[in-house]
């Protein structure tokens, strides 16, 4: 299957904060099941850049990344089949920023939910209208329409309140698309409606803002404990209970069976006692969790280990990164002066221009190809084991001019070899 099926979905996680049941159910969970299906490529990103903008306490942002990269991992993420990196390691990401700050306006970025909510607020107290707001709020949508747009990705599994963001992103990718022709791929949100919002200790929606949460990872005594302190009513041992309204069956819900469920709910119905069917949910939450939570321990306490598998994560993410923002610098015209006449060729080289495009095979190997702005196959790679050296030879042709180009001989026929191909932009520089 080539890129021109792979779907490619994306997802950031903001460092701030320690992961909770409720993250775990309503997003980690499901994206981990998600990143191991087939014909789907997918990038998960520790957003540190965005922690900035929420928190100026560096140790917390330390800690938050090692935790929250330690809590995918140990759920299952498996970062030889996916992308996952900290966005703070792709530089490309920040630059890509600012071509997109370029072509976006102002006044898209006044009605952004979140810089908007700070100016009501300030308004309503009678307050300057920027009063305390960063610049670095009032340009968070365009630092994650880059994270998003870097890696041409189509689908982004968000929450409600990040949909306005997607919708900006798919903004600015038409404008710089209108103004310097096809390069950026237009995202779309996903909403999953099957997942659950997880109830807090209180009942309302767990969340970091209710200070209702349970830690995912907290020790097994400590979880047992918060488990036991969930709001219930005051129905005695033997009387029947609601499952309707019910924290406790709703906390089950989202880790047992079907079966499982029914069973809990003809306890209730039966008069379990509080205690008890605190216990149950509390052994049944505790069996999903505890090998995770060991994987979790052994990783928290070896960080450059982590910091080993992130760095990684980025060579291979940057091995897309740097070729797309050569692209894009050229469309916007950072080009090597030396490069290709300036002036008035330009409008119709843009519509002229080939692509490269880059890709992976259902044998699991890597390829990139060169096609013309009339879809026909200009240069077709061999089979490269790993996305970097098509990444860095893409960067390469890029940058040599059309005499280097002539010296090269056909290295796109099929007796060409990583090794050969390699060897002759070895000889070309
Ligand atoms: N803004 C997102 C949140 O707060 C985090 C994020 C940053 C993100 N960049 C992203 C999510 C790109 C999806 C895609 O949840």
């Amino acid at each position: 299957m080539s890129s021109d099926s792979t779907v490619r979905f994306l997802t950031g996680i903001t460092t701030t904060g320690t992961p909770h049941l409720g993250n775990f159910v309503g997003a980690i969970r499901p994206a981990v099941a998600a990143s191991k299906t087939p014909g789907i490529e997918s990038y998960y990103f520790l957003a540190d850049y965005h922690a900035l903008i929420k928190c100026d306490e560096p140790a917390r942002i330390q800690r938050s990344t090692l935790e929250i990269a330690a809590t995918w991992l140990a759920a299952g993420l498996d970062p030889d089949t996916v992308y996952f990196y900290r966005q703070s390691d792709i530089p490309e990401i920040p630059e890509l920023t600012w071509l997109l700050t370029c072509v976006t306006g102002k006044g898209v970025l006044n009605r952004a939910h979140a810089y908007k909510a700070s100016v009501d607020k300030n308004a309503a107290a009678g307050n300057d209208p920027d009063a305390d707001v960063t610049a670095g709020l009032f340009m968070y949508p365009v630092l994650m329409a880059a994270d998003i747009l870097m890696f041409r990705s189509h689908k982004i599994p968000v929450g409600r309140d990040q949909i306005q963001h997607i919708e900006m992103a798919r903004d600015m990718a038409a404008s710089f698309n209108h103004l310097y022709g096809e390069h950026l791929v237009p995202p779309e949100a996903v909403i999953d409606e099957s997942v659950a919002t997880l109830p807090g200790l209180d009942g309302r929606k767990m969340s970091k803002s209710y200070d209702n949460t349970i830690p995912l990872f907290v020790p097994r005594e400590q979880m047992r404990k918060l488990i036991m302190g969930i709001v219930t009513d005051s129905r005695a041992p033997g009387e029947a209970k609601d499952t309707e309204g019910s924290a406790l069956f709703q906390l089950y819900q989202a880790f047992a069976t079907p079966a499982e469920t029914a069973s809990l709910r003809q306890a209730y119905a039966d008069g379990i006692a509080w205690g008890d069917a605190k216990q149950q949910v509390f052994e049944r939450i505790d069996r999903e969790i505890a090998p995770m939570r060991d994987k979790y321990q052994a990783m928290v306490d070896n960080p450059a280990e982590v910091e080993r598998i992130l760095l990684a994560g980025a060579d291979k993410a940057r091995a897309l990164a740097r070729p797309f923002m050569a692209e894009l610098r050229h469309a916007v015209g950072l080009r090597n002066l030396g490069s290709r006449a300036a002036g008035a060729a330009d409008k119709a080289a843009r519509v002229a221009l080939p692509v490269f495009k880059q890709y992976r095979e259902a044998d699991g190997k890597f390829y990139f190809k060169l096609v013309d702005a009339g879809g026909t196959l200009l240069l077709q790679s061999p089979a490269f084991d790993s996305p970097r050296e098509p990444g860095q030879l893409i960067a390469r042709l890029k940058s040599l001019d059309e005499a280097a180009i002539a010296q090269i001989t056909p290295w796109w026929q099929s007796e060409a070899t990583p090794q050969s191909v390699l060897r002759q932009f070895a000889d070309a520089a």
